[in-house]
Formats: structure tokens, C-alpha cells, sequence
């Protein structure tokens, strides 16, 4: 591999890498605004400055390739007057305005203001000011913060596939808006907040909730389809307050959906049962654990059982559910259920040209490979019982007793006549196999709601009664 030398380190680079990820690589910060790897290079924010030896002037790191033998230096006294001079251009216009500005804490701007920029100002006059934007159910723009790094227009023109991001006017009237004032019409809004350096484009369903120096952060995986996008759960108090993106350059590279970003609302919500549960006529009452089990432990025992194993489910609980079935009747059939139309991942496929796709549940290919075959059409027997993580769509059930196992809403609940609790992709282990065949680990977030419990702990409850019931 060809080498350059980067403030004295010999670095290894492939042709063609830009400066900034090669000193990256080496371990050497070079600031940057303008420049995401993601996205096309147009180095027109002057923030990367290096000084290349043999280069009469300042060159940007992002818009130059390495080359065999070139020396670099990121920290002389030139670049770190660039730098400066670069800042103190980008603050004309820029409130001070961090305490009370959502992107505080983990801002770009800020960062870099306080790494390479001047204590002092020469401005004086007035900043100009504009009111802000709503641009849709997703994102709020506040154009005062806005540094003009054109991020959010790269971002639709080549990921999103649409221009719907501009800049309009020149110089000191600049304003980066949407085409005639228009509402964001892509379903991936949510990343024009992540990748927006500034506190200029923030997320509705976040903003002014909580400091980002609070957030507990725990890295997984999206249940919202078989793509399996890594993500970041950021949470305080057991209370999840975003999702965002990790990056995977194999699959979901730096982005992810609203669908998936704001799957996680239904685990917080009010509805959801987090209580036992059995149906006393037309009401509902809440039931002790020991009498719902024994109760599914009878019924499993019979003569025509059906276990419904939602594909929202991991390849431990499915495999949990098989053992279970196994011990307490040979009779008991297994199918699974997730996303109707798509019951096999020959079936499944791109849902559009970024990163959905058509099953909408995480783990079709860890049924597959459990060897559960598809529920075609409703589920038939005397008894069933659906086992499911929270996203599987419920099947037409036709039972003289159903059961429910796992997570479920108050509006779902007239399918079954007893509702076991159980837990959400964000407060379990486990592992998903995406539509690739990459197999993924689920981490838990947050502590379980209510007295839900793990699909483990029920299945090993309910055998340990059978168990203590056959010494007896
Ligand atoms: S809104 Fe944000 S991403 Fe877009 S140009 Fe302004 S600073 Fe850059
Ligand atoms: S594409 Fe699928 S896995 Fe990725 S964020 Fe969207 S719903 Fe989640
Ligand atoms: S990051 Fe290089 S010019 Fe903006």
C-alpha cells in the first residue's frame, strides 16, 4: 500500500482516500463541516485546512487524495490561523445562543469553535435573523444556525433520491429551505438531523425533551424490516428519546428510516399491555402469573394446539418456544406469522431504492432457519397461542381459546382470552438474521414495563409447573 506521512506518522492509505480519512485512520482529528463520508465532496466550508508540503496555500483535507510520499501537517501555526479565520467567518452570523439550542452538547459547531476557534470577535454589527420553518411532521429548521454546509441538499439529491433541499439567494441572504417553502416529502426526514452539523435542522419528536449529555446510549439493531439497520437507543430513566443511525457500510451505511426511527414509540406507549390479563365476560381483569400458565399448560396439552411464532421474535425465543412445544405435547403444530404476503423470504425484496424492505419484521430468516414453516391463511385450531415481539401483524384467528404472549396494545386484545405479557426488542438479548443472512445482536435498552416478563422465564415457569406437578 502507498504511504504518506501525517504530522511525522507514516500512514498507509488506499488511492484515491481523502486526506480526513486517512488521518483518521492514524488517529489524527482533522475538523471538518461540509465534508460527511456518505456524500459527495464539495469542500466549500474551509473548516479541514492542512498544510501540504511543496503547496504554495492551505489545502482541504477532504477534497485531497493522498498521494505516495506526501507529507501533511494538520497542526502547524498557518492552518491553525486557517482554522481560526474559518470560525470566526462562520460565527458572523451564528447566535450565541448554545445554552438554549438543542444540538448543545454534541454540535459540530460548537465542538470546533472551542477547539480551533478565537476567543475574540471583530464583529460588531448586527446578525442577520429568520423565523423558523416547519418543515414537516419530522424536522424543525431554525436558519440562524444554519452554517450553509449543504449536507441537507446532498443529502436528498444522493441518498434520499430527492431534491427537495436548496439554497436560494447569495452570499449574506442566503437561506437553505425547501423548494417553494414545501413540506420534506421523503420517509427518511430523520437523517437531515443527524447529519446536519449545527443546530439548524432538529428532530420534532426530540427536540427541547433532553440534553444530549444525559442520554444513555446502547447500540442495536432496528426491528422495523428484514434490512437490520444498526442503531443507537438513546434513553433516560427506562424512557427511550431517539433513535439514531450507527454506522454500517454492509448494510445500512449511515442512515435509516422514520418508520424504523420512531418504531420505538409503541414500546412507551400507555396502551400497551404490561399486566396479566384474562377476559371475564366483556371486561378484562388483571390475573395472578401461576393461573395464567396453568391455564396455557392445560390447554397446550390438548388435542389441536397451534403455536403462532411471530417473525418479530429471536432466533433464542423461537428456539425456546420450539423446546417448550416439544416437552409439553407432540401434538402442539408451529408456524410462524410476520408480514402478510411476505411469509418467505423468496417473497421478501427492496420496498424502495435506499433501505426498507417488504417484511416488515426483523427475523423471516431466523424462522426459516428454525426450520418454522409459514402460516398460510388464518390460524385454525382449538387452541392457539401467538407468541409475538410487537411488530408481527396479528393473523385472523379462529379458536375456541387463544392465547397471547408478548407484546400487545389494549386495541389488540379482543383477539385472545389471556394476555402473558412480554418484552420489546428494547428490553431483551438476542440475536436477528437480516435478509442478507448476517445474523445481528439485539441489546437491551431498558428495564421491562410492568410485571412483563421474557419469553424464557414464562416457558421455564410453565414447565416447572408440569415438573413439579409429574414429582408430586
Ligand atoms: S441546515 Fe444544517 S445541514 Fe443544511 S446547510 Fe444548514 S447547517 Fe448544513
Ligand atoms: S429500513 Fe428497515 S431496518 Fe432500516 S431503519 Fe427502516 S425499518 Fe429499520
Ligand atoms: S470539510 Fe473540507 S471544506 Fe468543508
Amino acid at each position: 500500500m502507498p504511504k504518506c506521512t501525517i504530522d511525522g506518522k507514516e500512514v498507509e492509505f488506499k488511492p484515491g482516500e481523502n486526506l480526513v480519512s486517512v488521518a483518521k485512520r492514524a488517529g489524527i482529528e482533522i475538523p471538518v463541516f461540509c465534508y460527511h463520508p456518505g456524500l459527495s465532496v464539495v469542500a466549500q466550508c474551509r473548516m479541514c485546512y492542512v498544510e501540504v508540503e511543496k503547496m504554495p496555500k492551505l489545502q482541504t483535507a477532504c477534497s485531497t487524495q493522498a498521494a505516495e510520499g506526501m507529507v501533511v501537517k494538520t497542526q502547524s501555526e498557518a492552518v491553525k490561523k486557517g482554522r481560526a479565520g474559518t470560525m470566526e467567518f462562520l460565527l458572523l452570523n451564528h447566535p450565541l445562543d448554545c445554552p438554549i439550542c438543542d444540538k448543545s452538547g454534541e454540535c459540530d459547531l460548537q465542538d470546533n469553535s472551542f477547539g480551533h476557534g478565537s476567543e475574540f470577535m471583530r464583529h460588531s454589527e448586527e446578525r442577520r435573523t429568520y423565523v423558523d420553518v416547519d418543515m414537516g411532521p419530522v424536522i424543525q429548521k431554525n436558519m440562524n444556525r444554519c452554517i450553509h454546509c449543504t449536507r441537507c441538499i446532498r443529502f436528498g439529491d444522493e441518498v434520499a433520491g430527492i431534491h427537495e433541499m436548496v439554497a436560494i439567494k447569495r452570499g449574506n441572504n442566503i437561506d437553505i429551505t425547501t423548494i417553494d417553502g414545501k413540506q420534506l416529502k421523503t420517509e427518511y426526514a430523520g437523517n437531515y438531523s443527524d447529519i446536519c452539523p449545527t443546530g439548524s435542522l432538529t428532530l420534532k419528536d426530540f427536540r427541547f425533551k433532553k440534553r444530549a449529555w444525559m442520554l444513555k446510549k446502547t447500540p442495536t439493531v432496528c426491528e422495523g424490516c428484514s434490512k437490520g439497520c444498526n442503531m443507537e437507543v438513546q434513553h433516560e430513566g427506562n424512557v427511550v428519546y431517539r433513535c439514531v443511525p450507527r454506522e454500517n457500510l454492509e448494510i445500512n451505511k449511515y442512515w435509516m428510516c422514520d418508520e424504523g426511527r420512531f418504531n420505538y414509540q409503541y414500546v412507551q406507549d400507555p396502551s400497551r399491555i404490561v399486566d396479566p390479563m384474562k377476559k371475564a365476560g366483556d371486561s378484562w381483569l388483571v390475573a395472578r402469573w401461576e393461573e395464567l400458565l396453568s391455564g396455557l399448560r392445560t390447554d397446550a396439552a390438548g388435542a389441536s394446539v397451534l403455536f403462532l411464532v411471530g417473525t418479530d421474535l429471536t432466533n433464542e425465543e423461537m428456539k425456546a418456544i420450539q423446546d417448550a412445544a416439544r416437552a409439553l405435547s407432540p401434538k402442539i403444530q408451529i408456524q410462524s406469522f410476520g408480514t402478510p404476503g411476505v411469509e418467505t423470504s423468496g417473497q421478501d425484496g427492496p420496498r424502495d431504492q435506499i433501505l426498507k424492505m417488504k417484511s416488515k419484521t426483523a427475523n423471516l430468516k431466523g424462522a426459516e432457519s428454525l426450520g418454522i414453516s409459514p402460516l398460510l391463511g388464518s390460524a385454525k385450531s382449538d387452541v392457539v397461542v401467538v407468541f409475538r415481539g410487537g411488530r408481527a401483524e396479528l393473523p385472523r384467528i379462529e379458536a375456541k381459546k387463544a392465547y397471547g404472549v408478548g407484546v400487545f396494545l389494549e386495541k389488540e386484545r379482543n383477539f385472545f382470552h389471556a394476555i402473558l405479557p412480554g418484552l420489546s426488542f428494547l428490553e431483551k438479548d438476542g440475536t436477528v438474521i437480516n435478509h442478507q443472512g448476517v445474523p445481528q445482536g439485539m441489546k437491551r435498552a431498558l428495564l421491562p414495563r410492568g410485571r412483563c416478563k421474557s419469553t424464557g422465564e414464562m416457558l421455564m415457569l410453565m414447565l416447572n409447573q408440569r415438573n413439579n406437578e409429574v414429582t408430586a
